[in-house]
């Protein structure tokens, strides 16, 4: 997939995060902003840190520590009840047709979920038209010491365009002061 395509350099937000903590912080700070029905679409290798983020919005969102936020690589489907609004995290990387999709209804999931994050969300088209983009880079520049990952923040529509600049400007703000 040709990501300069799908993602048009123009639109994106880009947020550098030096380690692992901050990847989780960011995921925190994005879910202070979230509204019911949002949907949160990931996208990076494996190990970019996906999961980590989804962990991040799940504190933010304030789901209770004792409901553990774990990889959907083979449930698929994990729902975490609890905090502000319910939170599904969905996971398309073991999905290898879109007839098994079929089964799962995902999209009535998505629609009924307070928020919704979907890694590997570029495998098969399940996001509404209007969701938050975030494609986790793990750049070529190794410092040591440092584990940087670059988030690349895309809003495709109205509601996500201004999710994406309440929690951008957020950032920023934290970022400089
Ligand atoms: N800056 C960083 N941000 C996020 N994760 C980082 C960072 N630096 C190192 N890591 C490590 O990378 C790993 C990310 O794992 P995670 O399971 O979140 O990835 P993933 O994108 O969900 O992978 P998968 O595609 O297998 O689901 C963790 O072990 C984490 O500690
Ligand atoms: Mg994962």
């Amino acid at each position: 997939m040709n990501l300069e395509l799908w993602y048009p350099r123009l639109m994106l937000k880009d947020y550098v995060c030096t380690g692992p903590g901050e990847t989780f912080a960011a995921g925190a700070r994005l879910a202070t902003f979230l509204k019911e029905g949002d949907v949160i679409g990931l996208v990076g290798n494996l190990g970019a840190g996906k999961t980590l983020f989804v962990q991040g919005l799940a504190q933010g969102l304030s789901v209770p520590d004792s409901v553990a936020v774990t990889s959907p690589t083979f449930s698929l489907v994990n729902e975490y009840r609890g905090g502000r609004l319910s939170l599904v995290h969905i996971d398309l990387y073991r999905i290898e047709e879109a007839a098994e999709l079929e089964h799962l209804g995902l999209e009535e999931l998505i629609d009924l979920a307070g928020v919704s994050a979907v890694e590997w969300c570029e495998r098969f088209p399940v996001l509404p038209e209007d969701h938050l983009l975030i494609n986790i880079e793990i750049p070529d520049i190794k410092t040591p010491g440092v584990d940087h990952r670059v988030l690349q923040v895309r809003g495709t529509g109205p509601r996500s365009r201004a999710l994406a600049d309440e929690w951008g400007n957020d950032l920023r703000l934290k970022t400089t002061s």
